[in-house]
């Protein structure tokens, strides 16, 4: 397998199914809607439907059933993005190349581009009902997706994130924050797509203990990226994590043992998919390849 020219097809792949399920609008919030689609079509590298789509292929999924949680996924974690690049939050301008949503459209549609972009994941999600019959693989999807994305997850590691700013943090306080702002959006991609093509219980459970792994790579990553970073390629502003005064892996640990904690952490995700046996070559060099992404 080529797999630059792979990523590429399946990057595009996910680009095609977003841009199918990208929000309209009728009437007088036309603006809402292009402030929805500005971040949203702005160009992210689609690692979440991406290791969906590749998941849902390693449980040789069927049909169409993938296409509106991929959509919805990305819609999510734009919705994250653009709230977390608000004043109230980390405070930056630049985004995916360009100017943040609240530096465009102000901050009151970039608060309401945020809200709508996650309702309009669920409307998506919900589509899928019109795509098969059998409605348990949806619902059960969706309710990995509702779990791991609130209060529970994703946001309730941006809440302690935000709140330990400036402040020194233990080890496990960490590792709740990676675990859930990073690690969850990722385990949910997993092991939605993991549902959705039937895999069974312990599979599924394999494929969150894979995203974790993979969320904490992930986001070590970013971390480093934040300092060492090329800021043409990754398309924001560099020291982000230090103007927030953000105590990270790195500002704790040092760019070198963090590398070495990525490695460590793309290693066990590793294994635990190859454990599952098939057709894995795609997903193990997708994550091989996350642990030394430059954007
Ligand atoms: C950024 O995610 C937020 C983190 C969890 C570190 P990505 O690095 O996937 O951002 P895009 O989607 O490519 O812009
Ligand atoms: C964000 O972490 C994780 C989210 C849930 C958005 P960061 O704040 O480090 O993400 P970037 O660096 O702004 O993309
Ligand atoms: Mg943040
Ligand atoms: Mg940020
Ligand atoms: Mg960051």
């Amino acid at each position: 397998m080529n797999f630059k020219d792979e990523l590429q097809a399946r990057t595009a792949e996910a680009n095609e199914v977003i841009k199918e399920y990208l929000p309209r609008s009728r009437g007088f919030s036309t603006e809402l809607a292009d402030a929805m689609a500005y971040s949203l079509t702005a160009g992210g590298k689609r690692i979440r439907p991406v290791l969906m789509k590749a998941v849902f292929d390693l449980f040789e999924g069927e049909g169409w059933i993938v296409e509106p949680f991929m959509a919805a996924i990305e819609m999510i974690h734009t919705h994250s993005l653009v709230h977390d690049d608000l004043p109230a939050i980390d405070n930056d301008d630049y985004r995916r190349g360009r100017l943040t949503t609240h530096k465009v459209y102000g901050e009151n549609m970039g608060v309401l581009a945020g809200d709508a972009l996650l309702n309009y994941a669920y409307e998506t999600m919900l589509q899928a009902f019109g795509l098969t019959e059998d409605y348990e693989k949806v619902w059960r999807a969706m309710r990995v997706i509702a779990n791991k994305t609130g209060l529970n997850g994703m946001l309730g590691g941006q809440c302690v994130d935000v709140r330990t700013d400036g402040k020194p943090k233990s080890d496990k306080m960490l590792e709740y924050i990676y675990q859930n702002k990073t690690s969850a959006l990722i385990e949910a991609s997993m092991m939605a797509g993991a549902m959705l093509a039937g895999a069974d219980k312990s599979e599924i459970a394999l494929m969150e203990k894979a995203g974790r792994m993979i969320g904490l790579a992930f986001q070590i990553r970013d971390d480093i990226l934040d300092v060492t970073g090329d800021e043409k390629k990754i398309g924001k502003p560099l020291h982000s994590d230090e103007r927030n005064q953000k105590i990270t892996y790195v500002t704790i640990h040092g760019v070198e043992a963090s590398m070495l904690e990525v490695l460590r952490f793309t290693r066990e995700a590793s294994v635990l998919i190859s454990s599952i046996g098939g057709d894995d070559e795609f997903i193990l060099f997708l994550i091989q390849y996350l642990m030394s992404r430059d954007k």
